[in-house]
């Protein structure tokens, strides 16, 4: 725990007023599926949409997340839980600045994301999961992950040696036989109504 620390958040402009300077709601919109689900896609995809609305928006995905901020980390359950606290509370920073971000990480567990949303604040965060048959996914096999931890060359892959749990509660994207850019639209239909100010003009 922190000793010798004053936070003075309680001086700062609010949440409140930042999102109404950027005439939105400020929410974490949190990807959750299997590595090759095509989470970081959509996420793309989806803040092209918004931006083009005029929202302002950021992405954050595991492996650009993984070569800085959490460079240091692994794939334990320790080393991912980590990951994600940090994410979160990266995350919070950037609903605090009014901006909208959009997430997507493997965040494999329950634990993990309750984790997050805790950080995040119940209203903040969004689930959403991120729906692919691990078949599709392991036959896509676009950065060739599932064939390395099928022959034993990565330990602890989400979905081979290392448990995967779908959410229950979440916004759920059914990707199978749509394309990236359908999932977005779908998953943009389900979201724009919690980002969206009542009296904003389009
Ligand atoms: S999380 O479990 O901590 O949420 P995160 O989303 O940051 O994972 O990173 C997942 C990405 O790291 C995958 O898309 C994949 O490219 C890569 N990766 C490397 N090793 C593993 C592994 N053992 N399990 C899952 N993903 C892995």
């Amino acid at each position: 725990m922190s000793t010798n620390i004053h936070p003075t958040y309680d001086t700062l402009l609010q949440k409140k007023d930042k999102e109404l300077l950027l005439n939105q709601r400020s929410k974490t919109l949190w990807l959750t599926g299997l590595s090759g689900s095509g989470k970081t896609t959509i996420a793309r995809v989806l803040e092209r949409k918004l931006h083009e609305k005029r929202f302002a928006t950021t992405v954050l995905d595991g492996d650009n997340i993984r070569t800085g901020i959490c460079n240091n980390l692994g794939f334990s359950i320790e080393d991912r839980t980590e990951n994600i606290r940090r994410i979160a509370e990266v995350s919070k920073l950037f609903n605090q600045a009014g901006v909208i971000c959009i997430n997507s990480f493997v965040s494999p567990t329950k634990e993990i994301r309750n984790l997050a949303k805790e950080i995040i604040g119940e209203e903040e965060f969004i689930e959403v999961y991120i729906n692919t048959p691990i078949e599709v996914c392991e036959q896509r096999d676009v950065k060739g992950l599932y064939k390395k931890a099928r022959a034993g060359e990565i330990k602890n892959f989400t979905g081979i040696d290392s448990p995967f749990e779908a959410p229950e509660d979440a916004i759920e994207i059914k990707t199978d036989g749509l394309t990236p850019e359908e999932s977005a639209k779908v998953l943009l239909d389900r979201v724009i109504g919690l980002v969206l100010v009542d009296y904003r003009f389009e």
